[in-house]
């Protein structure tokens, strides 16, 4: 048996002796332990996932139509399900280290002024992100696989079962059967009642008084009770990175056609993204072993029996074998300082956005599909160091 199946067991015997603090479960908020997640209930029912046709927005940093939200589909969500009326605390997140030691420091991206924008600080961490935090601050600096790890260890402390929510089921309860482009309404002046936004580029309508991140539950929930389903941080779903919705399912369930995908989905938009690109309907897929300081999480619990729930043990599945990129050539080198610190092995690319030469050299000079997602490389190196790197990553890739 692999050694990382046992690592929860001994957490049995304290499961056994905190199930006696657990509320009712149809108490529709509830929490199952002291330390854990305030849960609220999140009915059964239907809504149309992402962004019609005729409601669809320029990216604000390509310039090009974003597409990513389409087609709009009709979802049906069969089971009633639990998900976090707040994002995963600092505390929260530090009550799992502190009774697991599980080693969720691995450095952090941050993001500064200039070209290099990106870098992983190989320092930082969830307790030290880069800046400083209250403990009723949202975790961040934490990776979709440190996420799920937290998910694994409350289920095995509450004898319930806990997980991330997948893209349908996140926009679902983001939502609350609201139907605008904010749950609010269309209305913007009221934003800083709802949201801890960032108005940067738009003439600022309100002052929600945060201008990084706030503490979690500082703005009005949406009309299933859930707190921040709008900014402060980005939230992990445990779908694999799609382009947009050709072929997804619409039964609720997380998108993974492939067990060891790399590029994972997240939802929510964080204080640092403009307004428009904090809705709803936004999406960005992130290497799943990468971390954030504006990306944290939100767990989901299953009620009842749930097929369509993907199971937090998908944290203990043994990872595909990391290979390491060559860097004994040229190329190689110019790949590792510009792209490994998200790409960390080769299996992270896996012709998402095409196979051809032209599609690859496109997304290095122009960058990703939307703003949290790959950075445009054509101000930070020149043409032909961006032709190096595409026929290297060609070549690992096979794809010539
Ligand atoms: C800051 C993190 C980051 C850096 C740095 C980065 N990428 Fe990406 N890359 C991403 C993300 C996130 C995606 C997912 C695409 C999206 O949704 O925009 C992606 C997607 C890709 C894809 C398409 C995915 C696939 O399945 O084929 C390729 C190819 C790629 N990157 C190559 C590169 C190369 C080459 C570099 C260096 C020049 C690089 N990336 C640098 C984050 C990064």
């Amino acid at each position: 048996m692999p050694a990382q199946a046992n690592y929860f067991r001994p957490l049995l015997v304290a499961s056994l002796l905190l199930g006696a603090c657990s509320n009712a479960p149809q108490d529709p908020v509830f929490s199952d332990c002291p330390d854990c997640p305030v849960m609220v209930t999140i009915p059964a029912g239907r809504f149309m996932m992402g962004t019609a046709v005729a409601d669809r927005a320029d990216d604000p940093v390509s310039g090009r139509p974003n597409a990513n939200e389409e087609p709009q589909h009709e979802v049906t969500i069969a089971q009633p399900f639990a998900l976090g009326k707040y994002e995963v605390t600092v505390a929260q997140f530090a009550a799992f280290i502190q009774d697991t030691g599980y080693n969720a420091s691995q450095g952090c991206i941050q993001l500064r002024e200039g070209p290099g924008r990106l870098r992983l600080d190989p320092v930082l961490d969830w307790r030290n992100p880069g800046f400083k935090q209250a403990d009723d601050e949202p975790v961040v600096c934490v990776s979709l696989d440190h996420a799920l790890a937290y998910t694994a260890w409350l289920s095995e402390k509450t004898g319930q079962n806990y997980t991330l929510p997948s893209e349908a089921q996140w926009e679902y309860a983001a939502k609350a059967g609201s139907t605008g482009r904010y749950f609010w309404g269309d209305d913007l002046s009221r934003a800083c009642d709802y949201a801890n936004v960032n108005f940067s580029q738009e003439p600022p309508p309100c002052d929600d008084g945060y201008p990084d991140i706030a503490p979690v539950g500082q703005f009005q929930p949406n009309a299933f009770g859930l707190h921040d389903t709008i900014s402060n941080v980005w939230e992990w779903t445990t779908d694999c990175g799609h382009k947009n919705y050709e072929g997804a399912p619409t039964d609720g369930s997380a998108w993974i056609d492939d067990e060891n995908c790399q590029l994972r989905m997240i939802r929510s938009g964080g204080v640092r993204n403009i307004l428009t690109r904090t809705t709803h309907v936004v999406r960005a897929g992130r290497p799943k072993t990468g971390t954030a300081p504006n990306l944290g999480f939100r767990v989901l619990r299953t009620l009842g029996a749930d097929p369509t729930v993907t199971p937090a043990v998908a944290a203990t599945v043994p990872r595909e074998a990391a290979k390491a990129w060559p860097v004994d050539s040229e190329a190689g080198r110019l790949f590792k300082a510009n792209c490994a610190q998200c790409h960390t092995d080769p299996n992270t690319l896996k012709g998402v956005y095409g196979t051809d030469v032209d599609t690859i050299r496109n997304l290095i000079t122009d960058g990703g599909n939307n703003i949290m997602s790959m950075p445009a490389f054509k101000d930070r190196i020149s043409a032909a160091e961006i032709e190096l790197i595409t026929g290297y990553v060609m070549q690992q890739k096979d794809w010539n």
